[in-house]
């Protein structure tokens, strides 16, 4: 097992009804501004709900943040909080008005045109802390420290990651979720899946608790995936998948492992290019990625037959292929296409995204960093 240092402080209210409990959560004399996106909260009732929960807590609000979140729409909200001295921002919606959010967070104080945070690395000295009532389970956002932003003028969709934009606190509320439309809970299924697979499909680090977490989350969203679809308003199956997907991405299996997202990085290319759903992207990356490096992933690919698809008999290329079918298979039985042609992208489209990951730096990607442009352009061959 690798070191690491392990802290994640945001606090978790989980379960039905818990957004009657934010109240005391947010420091006193605060003014908030809420953050939401293009209206889902407002049609379901629970922007209301929220602001009922806020009682004499005075707030503002700012709406239209967009799935894949813009700079140019968050510098609106920037300047808004500027002026009206905001000091505490809550977040209600999916992992785009979190992220957006956290964006807001950083820029706010920032010194200095916030899109070097992104394009930079721009150290952030402080943030102005906030709350998420998370909507959609998928990206983890609601329990981490990242957050992607698109610049849609430069057609730029990059990350940053800084221990000031964890939540002070996020509303996971199951209930919440069953207005989703089967596009987004397959969208969420599939990205909690693969953030699960870039940090558990990799090398051998001797991490055994790591291992059975990741596998055990996996298994958990082959079985419930397919029920949340079938089932919008099972609550067990959406609490489960709402965990499921957090736990997915709030560090824990990632500590002490080595982690890959080669896959993401060439799928947010994809999303910025063609505009295909985050998890879209990455149910046409995945199987492709793995495929073309299943030598240096062999260990990890074996294990992951064997455990999370029960193969464990025969030739062992065989698993390995097996293994990556059922990967495949999955999303598909979700509804997910897995192949470029899926979305109406052929081969013309590949030189420009290799041209895009070389222009973003992303030419050493991988936990071996041994994913270079020419191993991109040949996941993005395979993936047509
Ligand atoms: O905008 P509204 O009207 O709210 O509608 C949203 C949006 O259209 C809708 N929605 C959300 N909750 C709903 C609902 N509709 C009905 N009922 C509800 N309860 O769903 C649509 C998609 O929402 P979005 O927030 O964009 O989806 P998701 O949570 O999948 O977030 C995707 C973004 O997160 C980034 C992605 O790149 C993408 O920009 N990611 C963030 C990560 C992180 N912070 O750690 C990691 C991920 O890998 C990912 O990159
Ligand atoms: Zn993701």
């Amino acid at each position: 097992m690798q070191n690491f240092v392990f802290h994640n402080p945001t606090r978790i209210l989980f379960g039905e009804g818990q957004i009657a409990a934010i109240g005391p959560e947010i420091p006193s004399g605060a003014r908030v501004l809420i953050t939401y996106g293009g209206g889902s909260v407002v049609k379901t009732g629970t922007l209301a709900e929220v602001k009922a929960a806020l009682g004499d807590i005075p707030f503002l609000e700012f709406g239209g943040i967009e799935p894949n979140p813009t700079y140019e729409t968050l510098m609106q909200a920037v300047e808004l909080a500027r002026r009206e001295k905001v000091d505490f921002l809550l977040a209600v919606g999916g992992g785009s008005v979190i992220d957006g959010t956290k964006f807001i967070a950083a820029a706010i104080p920032f010194e200095g045109e916030p899109w070097d945070i992104l394009a930079k690395h721009a150290p952030i000295a402080r943030a102005v802390p906030f709350g998420s009532v998370l909507t959609l389970p998928a990206t983890g956002s609601e329990m981490n420290a990242a957050s992607v932003i698109t610049r849609s003028a430069t057609r730029d969709k990059l990350a940053f990651i800084d221990p000031s934009v964890f939540p002070r606190f996020s509303v996971l509320d199951p209930t919440k979720t069953y207005t989703l439309p089967p596009r987004q809970i397959a969208n969420g299924v599939v990205d909690a899946f693969v953030h699960i697979a870039e940090q558990y499909l990799t090398y051998p680090a001797d991490a055994k608790v790591q291992d059975r977490f990741a596998e055990g989350l996996m298994l958990t969203l082959i079985e419930e995936g397919p029920k949340a679809l079938a089932e919008p308003e099972n609550y067990a199956v959406r609490a489960n998948l709402m965990w499921t997907a957090t736990l997915a991405l709030n560090g824990l299996i990632g500590a002490g492992v080595p982690q890959d997202w080669a896959t993401h990085m060439v799928g947010h290319e994809i999303t910025a290019l063609h505009g295909l759903d985050h998890a879209q992207t990455l149910a046409v990356v995945l199987p492709a990625m793995l495929q073309v490096r299943r030598f240096d992933k062999r260990g990890k690919l074996l294990q992951y037959a064997g455990r999370v698809w029960g193969l464990r008999e025969g030739d062992e290329d065989a698993r390995i292929d097996a293994a990556i079918e059922r990967t495949r298979d999955f999303f598909e039985s979700l509804q997910v296409p897995t192949r470029l042609s899926g979305y109406g992208i052929g081969a013309e489209a590949i030189a420009p995204l290799v041209d895009q990951l070389e222009r973003h730096g992303m030419t050493a990607l991988g936990e071996r960093q041994d994913v270079d442009l020419a191993r991109s352009r040949e996941v993005l061959e395979l993936a047509l």
